[in-house]
C-alpha cells in the first residue's frame, strides 16, 4: 500500500519511485539514517534523533537539510499528519546525493533526503516480560559505528545469524569486549549495577541508551560505562537492550544459556518501567 513520503523537500508517495541508481547511498552506502517512534501520531525523543543525525552528517560532511530542530519537527509532524495509520515508526535517511559514480565526490553535491512511516508491532506486555534470545557475532562493522551510516552489511549478517538460531539480536563481539547489538544497546546487570558500553567510536549512541541511562542514576541505580568482557556474559544473572522500537527489552538467554531463570530482572523491571513512564508522557 502506497504511502506518505517525504522526498527533497516536497511530499509524495511510496509509490513514487524517486531515487536515481547513481545516488550515492545506493552505491556507496554514502549516508546516515534515524528510525523514531510515534504513537497517536505524537512523535518519541524527536529532538534527540535530530541532534544525533547533526552529528552524524558533520561527522561524513554532509550538509543537513534542516536548518534547526524546529524545521526539522515541522517536516516530521507534516509526514505523521500525512501518514494512514497512527502508531508506528518513521525511517529517514540521508545521502551525499546524486552524481557520477566516483568514490571521491564532487563539491557541493544536493543531499538525498526521504522519510516515511512504516506500521510496527511493540512488544506487548508479555513479550517485554519474556524478553527475548540473543546471540554473540562478530562485529564485522566499519569504524565509526558512532555514526548511524545505511552500511548496514555488517549488522544485517549478523542479525540473519541470530534468526537462523532461533534468536531475536545478535551482540557484537570484538577483540573479547562486548559492543552493543547488531540494531540496540548492550546493557549488563551486575550486582545491582548497570554496565554498559562507553560512549566511544565502537558503539552508537542510543536514544534510549542515553534515557536509561539518566533513569537509572534518578533510581539511584549504579551506572558503570566500561567495557564488558565477553567472558563476563557466562556469569550474567541479568541483562537488557533497548532501542527505538524495543525500549527497555530483557535478555532471556545468551547463545542458548539461560539468563537469571528465565525471569525478568529486578533492575531491568524498574528500568523498563521507567522508561515506559517517560516515553508515554512526551507530547
Ligand atoms: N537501531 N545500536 C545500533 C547498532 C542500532 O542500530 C540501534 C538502533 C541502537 C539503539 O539506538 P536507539 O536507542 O537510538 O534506537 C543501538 C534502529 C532502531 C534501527 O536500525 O532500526
Amino acid at each position: 500500500m502506497p504511502d506518505a513520503l517525504f522526498f527533497n523537500g516536497r511530499f509524495t508517495t511510496t509509490a513514487e519511485r524517486v531515487l536515481g541508481v547513481e545516488d550515492r547511498g545506493f552505491q556507496f552506502g554514502d549516508g546516515v539514517y534515524e528510525v523514531f517512534k510515534f504513537v497517536s501520531r505524537t512523535p518519541k525523543f524527536l529532538a534527540e534523533h535530530f541532534g544525533r543525525l547533526d552529528d552524524g552528517l558533520r561527522e561524513i560532511e554532509i550538509p543537513n537539510p534542516w536548518p534547526g530542530v524546529g524545521s526539522f519537527a515541522a517536516t516530521m509532524r507534516e509526514l505523521l499528519e500525512r501518514t494512514e495509520f497512527d502508531d508506528g515508526i518513521v525511517y529517514l535517511q540521508v545521502t551525499r546525493g546524486e552524481a557520477e559514480r566516483a568514490h571521491f565526490w564532487p563539491d557541493n553535491m544536493t543531499p538525498t533526503v526521504v522519510a516515511y512511516s512504516r506500521r510496527f508491532n511493540f512488544p506487548d506486555a508479555a513479550k517485554k516480560e519474556r524478553g527475548i534470545r540473543v546471540i554473540t557475532a562478530p562485529d564485522l562493522r566499519w569504524k565509526h559505528c558512532d555514526v548511524k551510516s545505511v552500511n548496514l552489511l555488517g549488522n544485517a549478517i549478523a542479525k540473519k545469524k541470530a534468526q537462523r538460531a532461533g534468536a531475536d539480536e545478535a551482540v557484537l563481539i570484538e577483540e573479547g569486549i562486548v559492543r552493543e547489538g547488531a540494531g540496540s544497546s548492550f546493557f549488563a546487570v551486575i550486582d545491582g549495577r548497570v554496565i554498559t558500553h562507553p560512549l566511544d567510536e565502537h558503539i552508537l549512541p542510543g536514544v534510549v541508551r542515553d534515557r536509561v541511562i539518566d533513569l537509572a542514576i534518578a533510581a539511584k541505580i549504579r551506572v558503570d560505562e566500561r567495557p564488558l568482557r565477553e567472558a563476563e556474559l557466562f556469569t550474567l544473572v541479568e541483562a537488557f537492550i533497548t532501542s527505538t522500537t524495543q525500549g527497555v527489552m530483557p535478555v532471556a538467554e545468551i547463545d542458548g544459556r539461560i539468563i537469571g531463570n528465565s525471569r525478568r530482572g529486578e533492575v531491568t523491571t524498574e528500568l523498563q518501567r521507567r522508561f515506559d513512564e517517560l516515553e508515554r508522557a512526551l507530547q
